[in-house]
């Protein structure tokens, strides 16, 4: 039923193609934006060791497979799935695989281009020179600024969405190649730069501390959960993005070979990104757990600081646009590539995609501003300041502690305190959920579903004849997919559950 569709979108024109274009969507906002503000969060070392040992554990088998999939399927990952699900005489379940890849695709696509349009904004800011000499509080007042005017952040999501919608609809051949082909080594050439910056500034060595001593004692589960989500999100994992291209790659290509180069480019770019803003956030004494905001807050000061640095900035963002803007491309290529297989013309099922990413997205601009007060899983935490009658030493004593569904933090706080007391209210907004639910479980159940078809219910000669490589190899990737990938899903999220 499903072979007319075959190959119908394209393949891509080498190897090397596909790598340009996989890395076009691994490397984005995760790489940069991300990864640095979650290690900040997490406490640094340890969680990047987890996070490392989540790639290659996880996400590099998982990878395999997922390409293997595509490349065997040559079809959209919803299509794709109900195949290969009904040609192994899977369960049902396994069919479904690609949608639910889809609908984490919608999610994430939404809060990407509201992040991304941050980009689009930096680049005038750094362009009309608001950074020269800037110091910590201009950058974030500038910042700030941008986050509290909804109409501007709608306003450059749109646009960012309009980027991604016309290269989408100009088809993968012609819309992506040509784009990634000359942006990517120049985003690797502006790291590189600014690296060589970073470790001129006197917080280098605590950046480097900070990201590579483990303290182990920093390490809590959540944070072990967001590692493993980051590891699929950074790597375009479990939704169908990476199955999507692979669907396009040609078939004489070494998977094994081209997937490991993929893997390790996303992670040097990470290890860089986090290699620059650390040594920024020590040297102007900032704070590394200041969230989705810390690339914005740190890289502005580096480029004010050195000379011509408004243009290298303008040149840094216009590129992390590129990077973000190649794999908002890969995120919403599942549905469409799935919509022009059902008979919708491209650009037709590209206005659908995005329209409706758009309006979800709106919901992203919100949490910054007019909605930053509603949160939900709320926990509020009351406690008093003890000083202990001999070391003299003062610690934190829980008084009381809630949880809330949902709450208005502003009315939380509203309530008027006891004296010598202090409040701590933790929670979510709309963006964090997304954030939340795709990264930390969506993904990594797609993963998980992908590993168990491809090790469990795959016959062994279909997934050896995709793969082409040698026995060695060959084995090595199947046991690690058959039980080192699953394990280390299961067993993460079940602690994060308990
Ligand atoms: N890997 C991309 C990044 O790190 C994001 C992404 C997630 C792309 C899922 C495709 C699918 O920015």
């Amino acid at each position: 039923m499903t072979s007319d569709k075959r190959g119908m979108h394209g393949i891509w024109a080498s190897r090397w193609t596909f790598i340009l274009a996989a890395v076009g969507s691994a490397v984005g906002l995760g790489n940069i934006w991300k990864f640095p503000y979650i290690t900040g969060e997490n406490g640094g070392g340890a969680f990047v060791l987890v996070y490392l040992l989540c790639i290659l554990v996880a996400g590099i088998p998982v990878m395999i497979a997922e390409v293997l999939l595509g490349r065997r399927g040559r079809m959209s990952p919803i299509h794709t799935m109900q195949a290969e699900a009904r040609r192994q005489n899977a369960p049902r379940f396994f069919s479904g695989i690609g949608w639910m890849g889809a609908v984490s695709g919608f999610f994430i696509l939404s809060f990407y281009s509201v992040i991304a349009g941050w980009t689009l904004a930096y680049i005038g800011e750094m362009a009309s020179g608001t950074f020269n000499g800037a110091d910590a509080t201009v950058a974030g007042e500038t910042f700030g600024n941008l986050l509290g005017s909804p109409w501007v952040l709608l306003g450059l999501h749109t646009i960012f969405m309009i980027m991604t919608g016309f290269v989408i609809a100009r088809g993968v051949k012609h819309g992506l190649e040509d784009g990634v082909r000359l942006m990517m080594p120049l985003l690797f050439v502006m790291l590189i730069l600014l690296l060589g910056y970073a470790i001129t500034t006197p917080g280098f060595g605590q950046g480097w501390n900070f990201m590579f001593s483990f303290d182990f004692s920093k390490l809590t589960t959540e944070s072990i959960v967001v590692a493993l989500g980051h590891s699929f999100f950074t790597l375009s994992l479990g939704m169908g993005a990476i199955m999507a291209y692979g669907a396009y790659m040609p078939s004489e290509a070494s998977l094994t070979k081209t997937i490991f180069t993929v893997a390790f480019l996303d992670t040097l770019v990470a290890l860089v990104a986090g290699l620059i803003i650390f040594p920024i956030v020590f040297s102007h004494g900032m704070e590394p757990a200041a969230g989705p905001g810390l690339m914005f807050q740190t890289l502005p000061i580096a480029f004010g600081a050195l000379p011509g640095g408004a243009w290298i900035g303008t040149a840094f963002f216009v590129l992390v646009a590129i990077a973000a803007w190649s794999s908002a491309i890969s995120i919403a290529e599942p549905a469409v590539a799935w919509a022009v297989e059902k008979g919708i013309k491209r650009g037709t099922a590209t206005i659908m995609v995005c329209v409706l990413a758009w309006v979800l997205g709106v919901g992203t601009v919100l949490s910054f501003n007019e909605w930053g007060d509603k949160q939900f899983f709320v926990t509020e935490t009351i406690s008093e300041s003890v000083t202990d009658p001999v070391s003299g030493e003062v610690s934190a004593k829980t008084l009381s502690s809630s949880f809330h569904l949902y709450a208005n933090t502003t009315d939380l706080k509203a309530v008027p305190l006891a004296e010598g007391t202090e409040r701590a209210i933790s929670g979510k907004t709309f963006f964090d959920i997304l954030d939340f639910l795709t990264a930390n479980i969506l993904l990594p159940l797609g993963g998980l579903a992908i590993a168990v078809f491809v090790g469990w219910l795959m016959r062994r000669e279909d997934s050896a004849n995709e793969l082409q490589a040698d026995e060695t190899v060959y084995n090595v990737w199947r046991f690690m997919l058959r039980f080192l990938s699953p394990l280390a899903i299961l067993f993460i999220f079940i602690n994060g559950l308990l």
